[in-house]
């Protein structure tokens, strides 16, 4: 599913971004401590704050998201600070792409909605003692103009990956900003 926009709309934010990289995302931070050693797939990776953090962080960083300048941006500051980093644009809504995805030793989805059935089928895209983090606004945020409805992060999301996937954390957050959540889960 396309989250908050379409490609046009994310292409036109991203050039409109100044020359800096944003702070990762602290609940990332926070939670790297649970990570697996190696590779990360970062879903709808933006320009990449996460990716950065994590490959500083010494893992092997795959991002992906259909935003064309999303992933220039990301490719440049990956190379300014001689980082290799592997980049693939791709429609999340193509079931056919996922296809060759491949497997992770981990699994970042931070600020983009991936819905059930998808969620429902990240642990083929994880080794065994994998780490899936998923963060972003949650099922009590409100108010928003731009976040809609079909955006916010639902329990039953991961109603599939619970029965397969353990729980090693779940934190809510609210601040000015929103309400957010976090969940970590490990694959057995
Ligand atoms: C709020 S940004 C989050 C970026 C990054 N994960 C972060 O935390 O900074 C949402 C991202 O989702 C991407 N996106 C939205 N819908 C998508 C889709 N259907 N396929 C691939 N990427 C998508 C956008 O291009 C954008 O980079």
């Amino acid at each position: 599913m396309a989250y908050m926009g379409g490609q046009a709309y994310w292409d036109r934010k991203f050039v409109k971004r100044d020359n800096q990289i944003l702070n990762p995302e602290q609940s990332l931070v926070e939670h790297i401590r649970f990570f697996k050693k190696g590779s990360v797939l970062d879903i709808a990776c933006g320009d990449g704050r996460n990716a950065l953090f994590l490959l500083e962080n010494h893992f092997k960083v795959t991002g992906v998201d259909f935003s064309g300048e999303a992933l220039n941006r990301l490719n440049k500051f990956a190379a300014e600070r001689k980082y290799a980093v592997h980049t693939i644009q791709m429609d999340l809504s193509d079931l056919e792409a996922w296809r060759d995805i491949g497997v992770f030793d981990n699994v970042v989805i931070n600020h983009y909605r991936l819905g059930k059935n998808r969620m429902s089928r990240m642990n083929e895209h994880l080794a065994d003692g994998g780490v899936l983090f998923v963060c972003g606004f949650g099922h009590k945020h409100q108010d928003e103009t731009s976040v809609r409805e079909e955006d916010l992060i639902q329990p039953a999301d991961f109603e599939d990956v619970e029965r397969v996937m353990e729980r090693l954390a779940y934190v809510e957050h609210q601040d000015r900003n929103g309400f957010f959540v976090t969940y970590v889960f490990r694959k057995a």
